[in-house]
Order: structure tokens, then sequence, then C-alpha cells
């Protein structure tokens, strides 16, 4: 079976009290047991990730990811954090390939290749980010596009490798904008990922493979984003930043 996940990206947001506020209210509000046996992530930025640690360590449901890492190891890349780095704090999941990392940091798919092997050889789950912008999906060619991403970004991997990774479609066009894909464009290429998958290392690694989805994400639309078949949980922006939005949402499986 593959996992469920509910993963609350934080981007730039957040003092460091307050994100230890709402990482303790997450926590409080989140019981032992989640629908669909989810996993909550909890992804704040860096400075964060120890105090949000300390305040997540006894619920046994909830993990620590961060928002990114370098496609080094060590040496002179002033501000930057290694893999191995995050690894040492207690953090599990990484992001990969979040499209503001694309966008304003030029970040192309052989530096996602890079980043995604960092990750794995540090003992990190990468969650590796896919999705459009609004001219793609207008000219049509939007699986094109973000089978491309994965075929650069992920294809170099390993059976082994590729079997901890985790996946998040994301829109460029629905991200922080209140606009959320449909479900049927949501399932249609979240289906079209699981078949390139499959196509690539095969039926069981496809089927394990957790595909999340993300881009404007909220309490309303979770429960039907969730329940199609293909869709395994969400990488929420926004709405992580409301303890009561996110843990709403991480109760919206059946
Ligand atoms: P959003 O962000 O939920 O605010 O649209 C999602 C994301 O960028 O991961």
């Amino acid at each position: 079976m593959r996992k469920n996940i509910i993963a609350g990206n934080w981007k730039m947001n957040k003092s460091i009290d307050e994100g230890k506020t709402l990482a303790s209210s997450v926590v409080n509000m989140v019981s032992s047991k989640l629908p669909g046996d989810a996993e909550v992530i909890i992804i704040p930025p860096f400075v964060h990730l120890t105090p949000v640690k300390d305040q997540i360590e006894s619920a046994l449901n909830i993990s620590l990811g961060a928002q990114n890492c370098s496609n080094h190891d060590s040496g002179a890349y002033t501000g930057e954090v290694s893999a191995n780095m995050l690894r040492n704090v207690g953090v599990k999941y990484v992001i990969v390939g979040h499209s503001e990392r694309r966008e304003f940091f030029n970040e192309d798919n052989a530096i996602m290749a890079e980043k995604t092997t960092k990750a794995l050889a540090a003992g990190l789950i990468p969650i590796f980010c896919c999705g459009e912008s609004l001219e793609v999906r207008k000219a049509g060619e939007h699986e094109k596009f973000v089978s491309n991403q994965i075929e650069e970004g992920l294809f170099h991997l390993s059976l082994d490798e590729m079997s901890k990774v985790v996946i998040a479609y994301e829109p460029i066009w629905a991200i922080g904008t209140g606009e959320t894909a449909s479900t049927k464009q949501v399932q249609e290429m979240h289906r079209s990922i699981r078949l390139m998958l499959m196509d690539q290392y095969g039926d069981a690694a496809a089927e394990e493979t957790s595909i999340l989805y993300g881009g404007s994400v909220k309490p309303e639309n979770a429960e039907e984003l969730f329940s199609q078949s293909d869709v395994d949980g969400g990488l929420v922006g926004g709405a992580s930043l409301k303890a009561q939005d996110f843990v709403d949402i991480a109760n919206s499986f059946k």
C-alpha cells in the first residue's frame, strides 16, 4: 500500500516563535491515527528545523521536512545547506524541484537530478515537484512537459532509489493563486505520471509511489482531491500556515 501524505510547506514565513506555536498546535490537534493512516510532514524554513523538531518529537505520525538542499556535498557554496546537514538535524523529507526554485533560482532539471541523488544518498526522502505553467497547459503540452521533468529529474535513479521517492504534481498556475486544478485535471495528470513510472520501473514500483497534488489545497477541496484513485495526498502551502486548516486537510482522507 502506498502512503497517504499531507505535507505543509511553510515557504519563507513565520518567526521562530510563530513557527513553534504553529507546530505545537498541529501536534495537539492531530490525533495519533489519521484517516487513511496519513503521515503529516511539516516543512519549515531551515532555521526553524531544530525548534520545530523539538515540538513534533512526541508525535508518531508527524515528520520533519526541508524545503531544499544543495546539489553539492560540502565546500565553498555560500548560503547552501547540504542533504547530510539536514539529515544530521533530524530531517526525513526534502522538497526537490519546487517551481519557485526553478523559477526564481534558475534551477533546471539537471540540478534537480543531482539534488535527488544527494538527498537519497544522505538517507532523505525527496519530494520531487513537477508541474506546468498556464501557457504550457493552454497549449495542451502539459503531459509532455511534466513527463520531461520526471524523465530528466528522476529516471537516472535505480529501482531501489525510485521506490523511496515521493512525487508532487503542482501546476504552477494553481500555486498560491486560490485556483485549484479541477479534480479531473489532477487525476488525469497523476494517472499519466503513474503510467510513466510503470513503463520505466514496472507496475509494483509505480503502484507504491505516493503522488501528491499541490496548488491551493484547502479544507474545502481536499476531500474530493484525495478521493481520486491516483492522488495520495497534498503538498500544501498557504493553508499549512493555519493549524486548523492544515489539520482539517490532514483529516480529509476517507
Ligand atoms: P499553495 O502552495 O498551497 O499556497 O498553492 C503549494 C506549494 O507551493 O507547495
